[in-house]
């Protein structure tokens, strides 16, 4: 990841870099005012462009322009903002992903960015200065196993404000630097292809990243794994010569909010996924490294919570499995075990994310009571058949919950969009040969995925997301993994109300 900076004030003339960036929005009047601090140079070449018609500062247009002469700043990208009322975090880091994909990007190292009025006052602009850092991060993020990596390009990005915005322009930075790094830590984890990311080796990075972050983990493997009987995780994980683990990461909020009931995180981490015996074919199975994105998300959003430190405590599940094929492959018509003693009937081998997260469901639900488990999996095809790539299916068995995440998502800008969960889809998994079957009826693939989750989360609140359809970018080969989902889990964590603590008087808050 590029360095994140902030800088006072806009007079300092020791502050110059190979590019500005500059947010402007349609109140643009004030250019010159706001530009003239900066140099001569940089305010003749934009209000020239202006001038000349090149540039209109409507959401997410953009333009490079030169100032003559030796400046501060030999070059300056101009962004539209749009207009100041519509102006919203999730806006700006739009605009931002864009402004850091312009191909100057990578012909320079420094960056300013004009971090003013442009981007509002108060708490709205430590918001949005968080969303530029998250939106610059984002656009630049490069994955690469090649054996000579090259830096970060550009390496380092300075938020330049005025001297009495510092507090707010450096808290904003701050935050939006633990975003951007939890996001860079998920995709980078899941963009490792899975001959370099077996069940152990992801165990082991988030046992690292949970060190770095100072969170607590704990590996089950395959021992461990049949002592708490979790069947699901076996039988999908026994086809490969891989065993699988179950990770768990605990963050505890110390002494004032230790003994809360936790919020609980599931995460699927299939490090690759062949269909098993129902083989999917070739032209599907070739991204299928990203079938661990759910715990990618899980596990990175907790980088973050550690961080920020809510005063709850908070856990992380992740079944990590290779659903792979070998004599010893679980088989369509299968009836299975699960942890929570309900037998599942394997209609089709492909469906085997659900048959883990069954197990760690339970796993969560049952050595945690927690106050809400939220599951993130790239669970269904179908996911992208709903809604194509513009917003993940929301799933839940809770209204107040669904709706915490939904506007988590919308203010993060990582839509997500409910889908329902009425008694006749539930009817959908049943069969007479076990307690339940891991396909439905047929279509609604993603909502027949969530009703047989639905089976392992007892009377807890709960929602699933399904990021198969935007986990990883199929527009740009470039961006690979997105991350999708950490921002949601994180924004919607940080503004959870702390719980009432358990046992006084059998009171136990209403809402999630
Ligand atoms: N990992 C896949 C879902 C998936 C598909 C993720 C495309 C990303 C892109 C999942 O395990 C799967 O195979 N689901 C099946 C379920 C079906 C067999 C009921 C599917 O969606 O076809
Ligand atoms: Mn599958
Ligand atoms: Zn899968």
């Amino acid at each position: 990841m590029p360095a994140f900076l902030s800088h006072t004030p806009l007079t300092d003339e020791s502050v110059g870099a190979d590019l500005l960036i500059v947010p402007v929005t349609s109140s643009a009047g004030d250019l010159p005012r706001r530009l003239g601090r900066l140099g001569r140079g940089v305010v003749d070449a934009t209000i020239r462009a202006i001038d000349l018609g090149d540039f209109e500062p409507s959401t997410g247009r953009k333009l490079l322009v030169h100032s003559r002469g030796f400046e501060r700043f030999p070059r300056i990208l101009l962004v539209g903002l749009g207009a100041p009322a519509d102006r919203t975090p999730a806006g700006v880091r739009k605009v931002f992903i864009a402004a850091a994909k312009d191909p100057v990007l990578e012909n320079v190292d420094s960056v300013v960015v004009l971090s003013d009025s442009a981007l509002g006052s108060g708490r709205e602009l430590s918001q949005n200065v968080t969303a530029a850092v998250d939106g610059l991060a984002h656009g630049t993020y490069r994955w690469s196993a090649a054996t000579t990596p090259k830096g970060p390009r550009p390496g380092r990005f300075a938020f330049l404000g005025e001297t009495r915005t510092a507090a707010r322009v450096e808290s904003g930075v701050e935050r939006g630097r633990v975003l951007a790094s939890a996001v860079s830590l998920a995709r980078t984890l899941a963009n490792e292809p899975a001959n370099r990311m077996s069940p152990a080796q992801l165990a082991d990075r988030a046992r690292t990243a949970a060190k770095k972050a100072g969170l607590t983990a704990r590996v089950l493997g395959k021992a461990a794994l049949v002592r708490e009987r979790c069947e699901g995780i076996l039988t999908v994980g026994g086809g490969s010569a891989r065993e699988p683990r179950l990770i768990v990461l605990e963050y505890d909020p110390g002494a004032s909010g230790s003994g809360l009931a936790p919020i609980a995180l599931v995460g699927k981490g299939l490090v690759f996924d062949t269909g098993g015996l129902n083989i999917k074919p070739g032209s599907s199975m070739g991204e299928m490294k990203f079938d661990k994105c759910g715990a990618c998300v899980v596990i990175g959003a907790m980088s973050a919570i550690a961080e920020l430190a809510p005063p709850f405590p908070v856990v992380a599940v992740v079944p990590a499995v290779e659903n792979s094929i070998s004599g010893e492959s679980y088989r369509p018509g299968d009836v299975i075990g699960s942890r929570s003693g309900k037998t599942i009937e394997v209609l089709n081998t492909d469906a085997e994310g659900r048959i883990v997260l069954a197990d760690g469901l339970d796993y969560a639900v049952t050595k945690y009571s927690p106050r809400a488990v939220i599951d993130v999996a790239t669970l269904t095809g179908a996911a992208y058949h709903a809604l194509g790539d513009h917003a993940c299916p929301l799933i839940g068995n809770d209204d107040g919950l669904v709706e915490r995440l939904h506007s988590a998502g919308e203010a993060v800008g990582e839509p997500v969009w409910r889908l329902p969960l009425w008694d006749a889809y539930r009817r959908d998994v049943d069969t007479p040969n076990a307690d339940v079957r891991n396909t439905g009826a047929g279509g609604a693939g993603s909502i027949a995925g969530a009703a047989f989750l639905e089976r392992f989360v007892g009377d807890v609140p709960w929602a699933h997301l399904d990021i198969a359809n935007v986990s990883r970018d199929r527009r740009d080969p470039k961006i690979g993994a997105t991350g999708f989902g950490v921002r949601l889990l994180v924004e919607s964590l940080m503004s959870w109300p702390r719980p009432r603590r358990r046992g006084r008087a059998g009171r136990r808050t209403k809402r999630p």
